[in-house]
């Protein structure tokens, strides 16, 4: 393992509890947030208004560091409790009344996508769910979906079920070329996945911090490419969005920056808990972090190939995130083995296995034997 890896891994004291191959669901977290909290009460104990100064500084200070993380500018990230709000808060910035007024997702969204937009029916919006094959999107048939009725196109780059990453380039190239705008929500490749949103060319990108990230729950992201901000004007908004939130004055416009895409009072521990894990993750870097993630999902296809398991993620290397799903005969029931067993996944249609860049091999062996033995019905 590369001593980066090596050094990095003993931040994380789940570590030593359990085989904690469960990334996906929530990323394990760093022992420096200990000091975030303890600092947190402390501030509370000691509480003066003037602390808001030195909060505000934390709030905007790791939206920018999310910018930074995705290769984007300064003021291009507002953060908010979770992504759902943010999504919700971006639907509100459009108009649906006119012939553009579809929103074409596929059949592979995280839950809370169609709910949303099919929500936004009552205001005109048309969702369009685009069928998906063998638990993967298939890019051919979205963007022959994406036409110039379409005002949004609201993926997922890796899908929360599989793992199967969607291929964005012609999504994007497509979307260009009628007119319409891409939305991406990248929160199960963000932290696993390296991410250049500019080389993207999406128009937003949505994520949160407390899988891959090993930030803190309550942490969601929104990016917005720069040239757009000035044209989105959120009905579902508030103080904190508005120009000079201090004045304390009715906002007569938004600010400037993503700022204008947040509400009311800020979650400022959330945003100090999730800085520790995005400068570990800076710290190691994203071609460290996928590399190693790219080995071990490989060990996890391999072992479940030998033990006649069905491999239920693409196997292609950019076809891929960090999730391995797996399916076969008592699969749901043999994840609840193996959690009570310390052998930490999750389940969602198939087994899920997400190592991240704190495992190791050795742990990835521990527990494909471990899966192989309860699903021959003995324990290893
Ligand atoms: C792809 C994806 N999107 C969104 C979410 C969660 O959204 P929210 O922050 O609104 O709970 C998840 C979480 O499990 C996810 O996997």
């Amino acid at each position: 393992m590369d001593t980066t890896l090596t050094a990095v891994r003993a931040e994380f004291p789940l570590l030593d509890k359990c085989t904690y191959l469960n990334s996906n669901a929530t990323g394990a977290y760093p022992r420096g947030m200990e000091a975030v909290l303890q600092r947190y009460a402390q501030t509370l104990q000691n509480w003066r208004d003037e602390v808001w100064e030195g909060w505000w500084a934390d709030w905007l200070g790791y939206a920018d560091a999310v910018a930074r993380f995705l290769g984007a500018p300064a003021g291009s990230v507002a953060t908010d409790a979770n992504l759902s709000s943010l999504l919700g808060r971006l639907a509100t910035c459009f108009d649906y009344q006119g012939e553009r007024r579809r929103v074409v997702m596929t059949e592979l969204e995280f839950p809370t996508v169609p709910f949303i937009w099919r929500g936004f029916g009552r205001y005109g919006a048309d969702a369009v769910v685009v069928p998906s094959e063998g638990g993967r999107m298939d890019e051919e048939r979205l963007c022959a979906a994406i036409d110039e009725r379409t005002l949004l196109v609201s993926v997922s780059h890796a899908s929360f079920a599989t793992g199967a990453l969607l291929d964005l380039e012609p999504v994007v190239k497509r979307a260009r070329a009628v007119g319409a705008l891409v939305a991406v929500d990248a929160y199960q490749s963000v932290g696993t996945v390296p991410i250049d949103v500019e080389a993207l060319g999406v128009d937003f990108l949505l994520g949160g911090a407390h899988k891959w990230m090993c930030g803190s729950m309550e942490s969601a992201f929104l990016y917005v490419r720069p040239a757009l901000l000035p044209t989105l004007r959120p009905a579902a908004t508030g103080w904190f969005a508005g120009e000079q939130p201090h004045t304390f004055e009715p906002a007569r416009d938004w600010a400037p920056t993503a700022r204008r895409m947040t509400s009311g009072t800020p979650a400022v521990l959330p945003a100090q808990l999730s800085q520790v894990g995005l400068d570990l993750l800076a710290r190691v870097g994203m071609p460290t972090i996928r590399a190693h993630s790219l080995r071990c999902t490989a060990r996890v296809m391999a072992r479940a190939d030998d033990a006649g398991l069905t491999v239920v993620t693409p196997r292609q290397e950019a076809r891929r995130g960090g999730v391995v799903a797996l399916r076969f005969p008592g699969d749901a029931e043999v994840t609840r083995r193996l959690v009570a067993r310390g052998f930490i996944c999750s389940y969602r249609g198939a087994l899920r296995v997400a190592p991240h860049f704190y495992n190791t091999l050795e742990e990835v062996d521990r527990f494909m034997d471990a899966l192989e033995a309860e699903a021959r019905g003995e324990k290893a």
